[in-house]
């Protein structure tokens, strides 16, 4: 039985706080509550203080878009409510969270009624949860085993999309589950959700189809460079991008967002005459993916045993950061839909799905104070240093905070709590800043005026967010140019880590990068902490970068906006790195990837005598200051170079520009007249645009491509 609860004594003490008093105390009592929640006893005493938290959180999340806890927190209280409850079904409340799916709406977009509610799944975060559920399905079912299908939990915005007589005639969000917000015009801008959709061939008249926009890793990565191109900070994570993106009121420019759709789910159907049946879950995926859905078709995994599908779930884990998306998870379906109607749901989730959820990668923690970093061209760096915390199996305890503008945006204090995420490959970031819980005592964080390492007056530029130690001499920008001569990407000088470098510039073995090439080997190996065999190694090491390409000797100097594309480019136009003395600021431009601002750069250092008596002091140790040029490989696309955008679907970017270079062609880095040839995959975007304005390039569909080189290739 289903009782109704008296909140007053809660509400009692709630009334007497002001509002940062009472966020404060759901935050601490959240924090107590899941240190306890393995005391059954005291959830059962407090079982109507756990509601009002998760409703209070729930609130933050859904209607003020502004949590304050991680959602793995978050889902912690959850569940410990669901399993309260399901062992003491007297306690259940009819207002308890359990029993609807959720509140929540902004008031940009109208909102429209799901055809059926948009259902939340059931977690699982190990095998013994996997187990039990497969035992009540089982148990349910009266079947010795299902078969379950397996796909990726996408972790971006959930959508619905209606289809009327092959149209589409509506996209909404999730909202509270019964309704969502109405963005049909913003989601008729994803190229992978297709306007029409020849349903009609199923015997479908009419459908609600749900599914999840994503951005993928890539792209994120892409926007946030333009972004700090912008001056402005990143964003947090490709799920902020999505659901940021989808409800923005300028439908154009979710267009530019390159967001993805995944369907997995038919929600609702309602046929005509000509109905064909869809016998299982992994079935309608093929079918959406004939329609031209991107469905998880190929993604999808069928299993009979519940041991396989938990062995898989380590596996697929294991290579989350490989993937070209962000999964938190994988989501088990029971395959066939006879079985999915006979299990039923709750209020709350289907009971033939179960998310399995991988390792969390948001935790909560403090900030401690904040370090000033001075980087290589002098930039100076925010470095919070936070209450270490673990985050998806790394030890997180320092987060940069990019620049002054983002600490300001985001409003973040010393003594702050802070949620913190670390999304995959992607480095650490404070997401926000509790501002509510605030006790007075948090205090602002200045910003320098004088650089920390060498007190030289910083600078900052109209056009940059950051500021800039302008004394190339500051013996912190020194040691940062050392750190990244020696990197892996430029001279690959094993065994002179970052340690090393600090000490042997105090020391005084290191001032300037040639001593690399100087160092006292002998004196070294009497020193604590150094075998023989390590400093022979070390020396060994050094003396083998002598001979590193040039190309590399060019992007291990540091010169500003001079990568590693730039530097191959560069090299391949000259025959001695000193050659480039000779370019002015008009010849460089005229070089591949060449543009304004590289092109100043690179004059300004080949200008400064100081650079180039260090150049000669590498030549002089016995550094590779010649070009050796590469070979480009001779073939009937010698001379030709590509471009590639969008999404191949048949081959990997990598793969394909391979392909270029081993038939003598050359791959370009933007578009502009001296490109020969676009090729264009899914969801191509600005580079197609501006490729359509230069009447010299043609633009190639994959297949094309493809017949363009396998008959240069025979
Ligand atoms: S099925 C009625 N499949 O996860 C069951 N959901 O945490 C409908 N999600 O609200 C859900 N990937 O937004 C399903 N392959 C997948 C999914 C998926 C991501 C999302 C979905 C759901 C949320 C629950």
């Amino acid at each position: 039985m289903k009782k109704k609860h008296k909140n007053s004594n809660f509400r009692a003490q709630l009334r007497m706080m002001d509002v940062n008093e009472s966020t404060r105390f759901y935050l601490d009592n959240s924090k107590q509550l899941l240190e306890k929640l393995n005391n059954i006893t005291f959830l059962k005493e407090n079982i109507e203080l756990l509601r009002n938290l998760i409703r209070f959180h729930e609130q933050r999340y859904y209607v003020m878009n502004n949590p304050l806890l991680a959602d793995a927190e978050f889902d912690q209280l959850y569940a410990a409510l669901v399993k309260l409850e399901n062992e003491n079904p007297n306690l259940i409340t009819i207002d308890s969270p359990t029993q609807r799916v959720g509140p929540g709406f902004t008031k940009q977009f109208r909102t429209v009624p799901h055809l059926v509610p948009m259902l939340s799944l059931e977690n699982s975060y190990n095998a013994e949860d996997l187990i039990e559920w497969n035992r009540k399905a089982k148990e349910l079912s009266g079947l010795p085993f299902l078969n379950f299908c397996v796909e990726p939990k996408f972790d971006g915005a959930s959508i619905s999309l209606v289809y009327e007589n092959d149209l589409l005639v509506r996209g909404a969000t999730r909202g509270d589950g019964v309704a969502g917000e109405d963005i049909t015009l913003n989601l008729k801008q994803i190229k992978s959700i297709p306007l029409s959709a020849a349903f009609s061939t199923y015997g479908i008249q009419q459908v609600e189809i749900r599914g999840e926009v994503l951005i993928n890793k890539e792209n994120f990565r892409k926007y946030n460079e333009q972004l700090a191109e912008q001056n402005l900070p990143p964003l947090a994570n490709p799920r902020n991008a999505a659901s940021g993106s989808l409800r923005m009121k300028d439908a154009k420019l979710v267009g530019k967002r390159k967001l993805e759709a995944f369907i997995y789910h038919i929600a609702y159907v309602q046929y005509n005459d000509n109905k064909k049946e869809i016998p299982s879950h992994s079935k309608s995926l093929e079918m959406l993916w004939n329609l031209g859905f991107r469905s998880p078709v190929n993604e999808k995994m069928i299993f009979n045993k519940i041991d396989d599908v938990i062995s898989f779930c380590a596996e697929y884990e294991a290579k989350r950061d490989t993937l070209p998306y962000e999964i938190d998870g994988l989501v088990i379906k029971v395959d066939e839909l006879k079985m999915q109607d006979k299990l039923g749901m709750t209020t709350h989730h289907p009971r033939w799905a179960i998310a399995y959820k991988f390792k969390a990668r948001q935790s909560t923690s403090k900030l401690l104070q904040v370090e000033f970093q001075v980087g290589r061209t002098g930039s100076i760096t925010p470095v919070a240093k936070i209450k270490p915390v673990p985050i998806g199996g790394v030890m997180v305890a320092s987060i940069s905070l990019h620049n002054e503008e983002f600490i300001r945006e985001k409003d973040i204090r010393i003594g702050d709590s802070l949620l913190v995420e670390r999304a995959g490959d992607v480095i650490p970031y404070i997401v926000k800043s509790f501002a509510e819980v605030r006790n007075g005592e948090e205090q602002q964080i200045v910003f320098p005026q004088n650089c920390p390492s060498c007190n030289a007056n910083l600078i900052k530029t109209e056009e940059e967010a950051v500021w800039r130690c302008p004394n190339s001499h500051c013996a912190a920008q020194i040691v940062e140019r050392m750190i990244h001569f020696t990197s892996k990407d430029a001279m690959d000088i094993r065994g002179l880590g970052d340690a090393n470098i600090r000490k042997f510039y105090a020391l005084g073995w290191l001032k300037e990068i040639p001593d690399i090439y100087h160092l006292p080997f002998d004196l070294m190996k009497t020193m604590e902490g150094f075998g023989a065999k390590s400093v022979d190694n070390l020396k060994d090491a050094i003396d083998k970068s002598k001979t590193q390409p040039l190309y590399r000797l060019i992007n291990a100097l540091g010169i500003r906006f001079v990568g590693e594309t730039t530097a191959k480019g560069l090299s391949q136009h000259i025959d001695h790195l000193l050659d480039l003395q000779k370019f002015d600021n008009e010849s460089l431009q005229k070089l591949e990837d060449v543009g304004v601002k590289v092109a100043q750069s690179i004059f300004q250092y080949f200008n400064d005598e100081e650079n180039i008596v260090m150049l000669r002091k590498l030549e002089s140790a016995g550094l590779q200051l010649n070009s050796i040029k590469k070979q480009s490989a001779e073939g009937n696309l010698t001379g030709k170079s590509f471009l590639f955008t969008g999404t191949l679907l048949k081959m990997k970017r990598s793969e394909a520009e391979e392909k270029v270079e081993a038939n003598g062609g050359k791959i370009l880095s933007g578009v502009s007249s001296k490109l020969d040839y676009l090729v264009v995959g899914e969801d191509a975007g600005s580079k197609l645009e501006k490729a359509k304005k230069i009447a010299s390039i043609q633009i190639l569909t994959e297949d094309e491509f493809i017949e363009l080189v396998t008959v240069t290739t025979l």
